[in-house]
């Protein structure tokens, strides 16, 4: 078991019977795990030229904000409906029970500007693929997307369109 596996903690039934839920705030709490952990999110995007990283409320933006800073980019984040003030825009999509909405400040992004999403976890790919789709209506270069852990089961990675990378640090 690696480092950052190691300070990944399985909760079993949570957060319903059933649900075997990742906690990734142990590793957060270790300075030097946490700094190492961004390191190798960042590694394979050094010399990318990535000027906006787009980080996924709330976890993403943890990771996002620190990615940021190491690649040396601005941070955008895409927020649960409601939260940002306006000009916005926003895609809705479907979960497994109902449905949610991302939005990002319309005026956020230059159309072009090459931009990197990040989110912790990669569970059915639904919040990723519709952050993608916004971002793609906003005309942006997206280099790819970066989450922690992908939770292969669940086939996340499928609905990922396109050629751009989806890099995950770590694998269940
Ligand atoms: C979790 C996780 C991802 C998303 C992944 O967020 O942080 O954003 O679910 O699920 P998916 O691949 O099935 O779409 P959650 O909605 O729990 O929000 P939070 O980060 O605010 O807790
Ligand atoms: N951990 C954190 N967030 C999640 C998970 C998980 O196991 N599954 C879906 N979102």
């Amino acid at each position: 078991m690696d480092e950052f596996e190691m300070l990944i903690r399985a909760v079993p039934d949570f957060p319903q019977p059933g649900v075997v839920f990742r906690d990734v705030t142990p590793l957060l709490a270790d300075a030097g795990a946490f700094a190492r952990c961004i390191d190798a999110l960042a590694e394979p995007w050094l010399g990318e030229g990535v000027r906006a990283v787009c980080g996924i409320e709330s976890r993403g933006f943890i990771f996002g904000a620190a990615l940021a800073q190491k690649l040396d980019a601005g941070f955008v984040p895409l927020r649960k409906p409601g939260k940002l003030p306006p000009p916005v825009v926003g895609i809705d999509y479907a979960l497994e029970y109902g449905h949610d909405r991302l939005e990002v400040r319309s005026d956020a992004l230059v159309r072009g500007e090459r931009a990197l999403l990040i989110d912790d976890v990669l569970a059915t790919g639904g919040t990723l693929a519709a952050a993608q789709a916004l971002l793609e209506r906003l005309g942006v270069e997206l280099v790819g997307a970066a989450v922690v852990i992908e939770l292969e089961a669940l086939a996340g990675r499928a609905r990922w369109q396109g050629k751009a990378p989806l890099r995950a640090l770590l694998r269940y």
